[in-house]
């Protein structure tokens, strides 16, 4: 059958997974009051037939929180709800759990952040608008964050680690992708500064590199990973010269086997192949998702896993829609259609309500 590699096992460094299907972060904006919750928690169990569930871009402090009602990983609060998330997915099984850690830096709004300016690397307010409790409101400049800052930041991303593995999540996934924290000081339309973690590729890649080892330090390379996805243009990001961005990148990174590296496949963007990139340069594990403009489908993934250029695919809106997604294309069986309007916010609809195939054969 066509997709039948993905559902070959995947064993790598004492790791192995059941399939190669993973589920893509996806922000859902249920998280009431950033505390994880039960109906959360039954949404990711649903799930649970993937080889890894991402979990939703997470705030490692309240000034990283950029949108309505995401969960946060700063609090015993926070760290009890996504206790309660990890225990409903491993009743449900046999899923490893992964928190992304998104920090949004500009991409954020006082609304969001306690009444805090948002931070950045450097002082150049993101485009567009952001959905608030108040409406549409432009985004706010952001405040540059001191050389000193720095270390406060990574010590958020550290704790955010530790919290996520106390709770019972296998790992984390540092979000450095799709224009938020540490895109911004990746890209250089977003990086201006001068005190070496900017000006050049070396600059500004060392703050997410110091991340990544800080993190490392704290649970483990087989419990880090990170997301990237090279000249993603959404956010305001504009890299100029992405390959010797991401080439640098990938030498430090190929220091640590991570837990996987994730690649959103953003090549059209970037006017080169950033998976085959990344292929070349990092030896570890490779989890690649489509992106937006959809390039492949499963079919192209499965074929991907085939000839070994990914080695496991994330899936984001046809897993939104189907809970039971890996049966579904391991019979070909049809897909229900995400439905838009329920993305962002709201309760058990369009989030829990979309029935599994058994549901819709049986009536
Ligand atoms: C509703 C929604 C929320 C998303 N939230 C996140 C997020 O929190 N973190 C992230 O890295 N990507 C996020 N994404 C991007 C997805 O992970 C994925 O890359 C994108 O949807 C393209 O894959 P797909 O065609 O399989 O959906 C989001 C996408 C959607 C549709």
């Amino acid at each position: 059958m066509a997709n039948d590699a993905l559902f070959t096992p995947y064993e790598h460094g004492g790791l192995t997974l059941p399939n190669r299907i993973v589920l893509s972060p996806l922000t859902r904006n249920r998280a009431v009051g950033t505390v994880p919750n039960a109906l959360m928690a039954e949404y990711y169990a649903q799930r649970a037939s993937a080889a890894i569930l991402i979990a939703e871009g997470t705030q490692p402090a309240a000034v990283g929180q950029g949108y309505l009602d995401t969960p946060g990983l700063h609090t015993d609060e926070q760290q009890a709800g996504w206790a309660k998330v990890v225990e409903a997915i491993e009743a449900a099984g046999p899923a490893r759990f992964v928190i992304q850690v998104m920090h949004t830096g500009r991409v954020a709004h006082p609304s969001y952040t306690g009444g805090e300016q948002p931070v950045a690397p450097s002082v150049v307010q993101a485009p567009g608008e952001v959905f608030t409790p108040e409406g549409q409101r432009p985004y706010v400049e952001p405040r540059a964050l001191g050389t000193d800052e720095l270390e406060t930041v990574k010590a958020q991303y550290v704790e955010a680690a530790r919290r996520a593995v106390d709770a019972g999540a296998y790992g984390i996934e540092l979000h450095a992708a799709n224009g938020y924290l540490l895109h911004q000081f990746l890209s250089e339309n977003t990086n201006q500064r001068t005190d070496g973690y900017g000006t050049d590729v070396a600059g500004r890649i060392r703050f997410v590199v110091e991340v990544v080892d800080a993190v490392v330090a704290e649970i483990g390379a087989g419990r880090t990973a990170i997301r990237l996805s090279p000249n993603h243009q959404v956010n305001g990001i504009e890299e100029t010269d992405p390959k010797s961005t991401y080439a640098a990148l990938y030498a430090e990174l190929a220091r640590h086997d991570l837990l996987y590296v994730h690649l959103l496949d953003s090549s059209k963007f970037a006017g080169y192949d950033v998976i085959a990139q990344a292929r070349e340069l990092y030896p570890g594990t490779l989890i690649a998702n489509a992106g937006f403009s959809q390039e492949w489908d499963a079919a192209g993934a499965a074929e991907r896993i085939e000839d070994g250029r990914i080695d496991l695919v994330a899936f984001g809106r046809p897993f939104l829609a189907n809970p039971d997604l890996p049966r579904r294309l391991r019979e070909n069986a049809p897909l229900n259609e995400p439905d838009r309007e329920t993305f962002y916010g709201g309760g058990a609809e369009g989030y829990t309500d979309y029935p599994t195939l058994d549901a819709v054969t049986t009536g």
